[in-house]
């Protein structure tokens, strides 16, 4: 599966369709909000660690649902570069 597929199943009812941290769950997850992935610049690796295990085990909020378990390794290595190509 393409990194954009995999985005628009599982990540876009919170980071939004271009990124922006701007899905429906939005409307109920507010401290913090999902993340305005358009805004992220930190390094892949810490992407793929925090998509693979969750924001919780990254002492970030646990809003964030580790992906491990559900998306192997190569699809989370894919639907990190895409949540890349939305940086501006
Ligand atoms: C239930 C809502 C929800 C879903 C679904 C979700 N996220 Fe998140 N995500 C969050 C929240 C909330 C944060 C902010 C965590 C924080 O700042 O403590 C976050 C943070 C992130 C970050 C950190 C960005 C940075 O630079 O700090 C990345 C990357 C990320 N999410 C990617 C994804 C990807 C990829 C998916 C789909 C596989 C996904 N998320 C699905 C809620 C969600």
């Amino acid at each position: 599966m393409l990194g954009r597929d995999i985005y628009e199943t599982r990540c876009v009812l919170c980071h939004g369709p271009a990124g922006e941290g701007n899905g429906r769950m939005s409307k109920i997850i507010k401290s913090p909000p999902p993340y305005n992935l358009t805004l992220s610049r930190l390094p892949k690796a810490y992407l793929i660690d925090i998509v693979t295990k969750g924001g919780e085990a990254m002492q970030r909020s646990g809003q964030m649902p580790p992906w491990g378990d559900q998306l192997n390794e190569q699809e989370i290595n894919q639907v990190v570069s895409y949540v890349m190509s939305l940086r501006k």
